[in-house]
């Protein structure tokens, strides 16, 4: 993988979001593969899980083009070690462009906001987009207030197929550069997704 262009390492106040590598795989594995998590997800990921399917998914699906269409970084605490996430960017959007999961134990502090920030302006002041789009399962209310809080807009409603039987249509939610920008000129340069106060 020598010839691959490397994704740069992001800061956040808490996190260090790094480009996912098989080194990744231990740690990934563990905060992934959880029912709990993966349920929220796309129909494409298969359920059970695969034994070796973290390191299939990096090998193949990642590192071949990572830095080209598609952005995978591994959410790191500061001050522990090991991948507690990740969230990902693409294109061409189908119709999204972003995705992301936790481990379950780190949900409720912000983690998750805190990189959609920092990636969000990566996407838009670093790798060109003009606009991206969101969407999670209607009923996912974790991943549906991040994209509420941070700027988004809630643009329709469509049939959609998830790990979970039980969801059968996704939210769609579209955020334009623009609106990333006052967004952020709301937040200040400090943010880390609290909703802005006007
Ligand atoms: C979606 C997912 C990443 C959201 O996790 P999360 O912990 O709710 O999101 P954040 O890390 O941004 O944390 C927000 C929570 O922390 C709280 N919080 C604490 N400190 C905060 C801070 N500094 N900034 C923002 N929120 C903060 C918020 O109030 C919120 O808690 P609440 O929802 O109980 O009010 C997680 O639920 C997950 O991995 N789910 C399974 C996979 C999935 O659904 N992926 C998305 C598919 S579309």
């Amino acid at each position: 993988m020598d010839n691959q262009p490397l994704i740069p390492q992001l800061f956040t106040e808490r996190l260090t979001l790094r480009g996912v590598t098989e080194a990744d795989v231990k740690a990934y594995e563990r905060n992934f593969i959880d029912y709990e998590v993966v349920r929220h997800l796309s129909a494409v990921i298969p359920w059970p899980y695969p034994e070796d399917g973290v390191r299939t998914f990096i090998r193949d699906q990642v590192l071949p083009v990572q830095g080209r269409d598609r952005w995978v970084w591994g959410l790191h605490l500061k001050d522990v070690d090991g991948l507690i996430g990740a969230i990902d960017l693409w294109r061409p959007g189908r119709p999204e462009n972003r995705g992301f999961w936790l481990g379950r134990s780190f949900w409720g502090r912000g983690y998750m906001t805190e990189a959609v920030v920092r990636v969000t302006d990566f996407a838009f002041q670093d790798l060109g987009f003009d606009h991206l789009v969101f969407t999670n399962a209607v009923g996912n209310r974790r991943s549906h207030d991040i994209k509420a809080r941070t700027g988004a807009t809630l643009v329709g409603v469509a049939p959609a197929k998830f790990v979970d039987p039980a969801y059968n249509e996704h939210e769609i939610w579209r955020l334009t550069k623009a609106q990333w920008s006052k967004w952020r000129g709301l937040s200040g340069p400090g943010a880390t997704g609290k909703t802005p106060q006007p």
